[in-house]
């Protein structure tokens, strides 16, 4: 039996899509299409979707599993970042909602060749597109020892940066590091009280260079911005957030773009021309339920924001 991607926060993403009977969401992080599915089986034939992913791998099996819903779904391989660009090859001018459930699916994880999994020997490769040049090995390779270093302490919150930084050129200096297990072996021998930790040692470390390997936070600000031109009067967008970077990026840009005129207070009329072109739904931030981490840990940490495109 097939085994999907459990979907997080089904409920609320169906609640706040506020679909209309005619109208196009785009899923802009299709995944294993569970998102999509659900909206799919709770509208009527006039809601159509256009499935976007970066990974090609995602949109094989998602078009199989969606494949019951024939013509009411269409399928993009490429980057949220470009939704633009994706949009005008469909033929689509606006959009009635938009779905980013940022980070990765579990098939990613699960699948040791991707190289996303400190637990499983595999390439350390972590790209969600293998078109795109540089793998997480290429990243060790190049990087400098302080911009390497900032990416764990930054992206990773690691305490230990420096110190495994250090251990991995010692590693370096004998041979390359190529494989995950490799990795995660160089970090648990540098962390001190590795064996004790709640979290496995390798866990920031991994998470850091996903996000720089895939330049996750740039991609985001892109899709965000550029939401705000295809979003027709009314339309939401909603995004499902794991890291608390990402959930800040999203926090500020909703909170700038609901603002209007951004004058100073001594000027006696407006210059600046600034009108809202958001309102904020959800003025606290959705969490998953006690059952639904339960049911599915990888919930646990996901936040969802969700704010309306307006006109003024
Ligand atoms: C958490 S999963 C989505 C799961 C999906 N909502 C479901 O219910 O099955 C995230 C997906 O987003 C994709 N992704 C991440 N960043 C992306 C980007 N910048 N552009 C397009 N897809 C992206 C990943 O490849 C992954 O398949």
């Amino acid at each position: 039996m097939q085994v999907y991607h459990g979907s997080v926060l089904g409920g609320p993403v169906l609640q706040h899509l506020n679909f209309t009977e005619e109208g196009i969401v785009v899923d802009s992080t299709l995944g294993d299409g569970g998102h999509t599915e659900l909206l799919l089986k709770n509208s009527g034939p006039g809601l159509n979707v256009l499935g976007i992913d970066r990974d090609a791998d995602a949109l094989a099996r998602a078009s199989k599993r969606l494949a019951p819903y024939g013509g009411r779904v269409r399928f993009a391989h490429g980057n949220y970042s470009e939704i633009k660009s994706i949009l005008a090859r469909f033929g689509i001018p606006k959009i009635d909602g938009l779905l980013l459930d940022l980070g990765v699916s579990s098939p990613q994880i699960d699948t040791p060749e991707r190289g996303f999994s400190f637990m499983k020997a595999g390439p350390l490769d972590m790209r969600m597109d293998r078109r795109d040049a540089l793998t997480a090995a290429d990243l060790l390779q190049t990087l400098s020892d302080r911009d390497l270093e900032f990416l764990f302490r930054e992206y990773g919150e690691e305490r230990h940066a420096r110190r495994i930084v250090r251990a991995i050129r010692r590693a370096q200096a004998e041979a390359p590091i190529a494989t995950t297990t490799e990795l995660s072996a160089i970090i648990s021998r540098a962390v001190p009280g590795a064996r004790q930790a709640r979290i496995h040692p390798a866990t920031r470390v991994f998470q850091a260079l996903r996000i720089a390997v895939n330049r996750e936070l740039d991609h985001l600000k892109t899709a965000l911005a550029d939401s705000l031109d295809v979003l027709s009067e009314g339309a939401r967008v909603i995004v499902i957030s794991f890291h608390s970077l990402e959930d800040r990026i999203v926090k500020n840009f909703f909170r700038d773009e609901e603002k209007g005129c951004v004058c100073p207070p001594r000027l006696p009329v407006c210059v600046c021309g600034k009108k809202p072109r958001l309102k904020v739904i959800t003025r606290r931030v959705i969490t998953p339920t006690e059952e639904e981490i339960a049911a599915n840990p990888r919930a646990s940490s996901a936040k969802m924001r969700v704010a309306e495109r307006v006109y003024v």
